[in-house]
């Protein structure tokens, strides 16, 4: 088991592999898909409405997300871990994105950040990437943005938002980043996206023509009723525990848990 490093992102764009991301925020989901060869675990602001029941991404603090941060960290033998950094912990300046991404990289472990933008937070790419701080650009469908967005739409339709969405990805290109997720793209201007720029992009509901792919793990795994159209089902984990509960309740009120073999002599 080799672990996975910056550089092999961009030798797995060359040689045509797909990129391999799941988000994780906990130790033992960190281990779990390690152990399935997952390339790169996101500690993604996701959790706040996945995990700590927010209406969307925009409460979460940084000191909030650094302990599920540090979990990851210590479960991923193989897997390179990104951290998010939440909204309003680097917009206002290249200082606030340096002092938050140092944060977390000092307290969680984790080997990259990630923020949302592109041309309008490329100072505060350049001043981390400077820094020493692998930096994984997000564009398209920003969820922090979703106020200033109109809500869930999907970006880089038209010609200008084709043009926007190559202007923004270059931007994140020359400030330093390594790879960039596109969410919620149209296919054809994600591949365009991707011919475009040296670095490997990470889609999620941007098509098949992105050099890897990124699904929040309870989508994917089928915990909880939010099924996007563009994730597909690769297990019933959901329901999986609710059935393992069911079976534990009835056990324990028919008095047949625990049994002998669970029960310590004197
Ligand atoms: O926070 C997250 O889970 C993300 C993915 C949707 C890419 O940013």
């Amino acid at each position: 088991m080799k672990k996975v490093r910056i550089h092999h992102f961009a030798e797995m764009k060359a040689r045509g592999e797909k990129i391999t991301m799941l988000t994780a925020y906990d130790y033992a989901t960190a281990k779990a898909f390690d152990a399935a060869g997952v390339d790169m675990l996101l500690v993604g602001d996701s959790m706040g409405d996945n995990v700590l029941g927010m209406d969307s991404t925009v409460p979460l603090e940084l000191d909030e997300m650094i302990p599920f941060a540090r979990a990851v960290a210590r479960g991923a033998d193989r897997a390179f871990v990104v951290a998010d950094l939440p909204f309003g912990t680097y917009e206002v300046s290249a200082e606030q994105a340096v002092a938050s991404s140092i944060r977390m990289m000092k307290l969680s472990g984790a080997q990259a950040i990630k923020f949302e933008g592109g041309r309008r937070i490329a100072a505060q790419v350049k001043a981390v990437t400077d820094a020493g701080i692998p930096f994984c650009g997000h564009l398209g469908f920003t969820p922090q943005s979703e106020n200033a967005l109109g809500g869930h739409r999907v970006q880089g339709r038209g010609e200008q938002g084709l043009q926007d969405l190559i202007a923004d990805a270059l931007a994140l290109q020359e400030a330093g980043a390594f790879a960039v997720v596109l969410e919620m793209v149209v296919d054809g201007a994600a591949r365009a996206v991707t011919e475009a720029l040296d670095i490997p992009t990470i889609g999620i509901g941007a098509g098949s023509g992105t050099d890897g792919q990124v699904l929040v793990w309870l989508d994917a795994l089928g915990v909880g009723d939010w099924h996007p159209k563009f994730s597909r089902q690769f297990a019933a984990v959901g329901q999986a525990m609710t059935d393992g509960a069911a079976r534990y309740v009835a056990a324990v009120k028919g008095e047949e848990f625990p049994a002998a073999e669970h029960t310590f002599d004197s």
